[in-house]
């Protein structure tokens, strides 16, 4: 059976800074993502906390949204046929240097802050995700 999803992608502001938009966008379309909508944008740190919600208790949470909220992002709609866990395998290992080779983070993260992409980890994440920057 056919499972389309979309999944909600985020290019950070470290790739975004490194001019690595276009190079990302690439590897989505060649592993068979259709990019539907996409817009560059700043956020506030207010918005970045709201997105981040469900890591307000960590202790890294303050500096996540600070640093999502330091410079452009460009934040996209990916569909594809599971496209949820595709986008996850394909941005590889939260941390770029756990992540395996051919993946973006693996490619083109610095740190585990500066991972250079966001992808939502679950179809109920995806939705409220997408609805966050994408609802008209
Ligand atoms: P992301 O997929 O955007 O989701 C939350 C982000 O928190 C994650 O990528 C990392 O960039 C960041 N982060 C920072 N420290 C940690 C940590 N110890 N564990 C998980 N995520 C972390």
């Amino acid at each position: 059976m056919s499972n389309t999803e979309q999944t909600l992608s985020i290019i950070k502001p470290d790739a975004v800074e490194r001019n690595l938009e276009n190079e990302i966008k690439e590897m989505f379309k060649n592993n068979g993502f259709s990019i539907l909508k996409e817009k560059k944008i700043k956020i506030e740190k207010s918005e970045a906390e709201k997105f981040y919600k469900v890591h307000e208790t960590k202790p890294f949470y303050n500096d996540l949204c600070e640093y999502l909220s330091s410079g452009p992002i460009v934040v996209m709609t990916l569909e594809k046929e599971n496209a949820i866990l595709g986008n996850r395998d394909l941005m590889g290992a939260t941390n770029p240097k756990d992540a395996k080779e051919g993946t973006i983070r693996k490619k083109y993260g610095i740190s585990i802050d500066k991972n250079s992409v966001h992808g939502s980890d679950s179809p109920e994440n995806a939705k409220i995700e997408i609805d966050f920057f994408f609802k008209d």
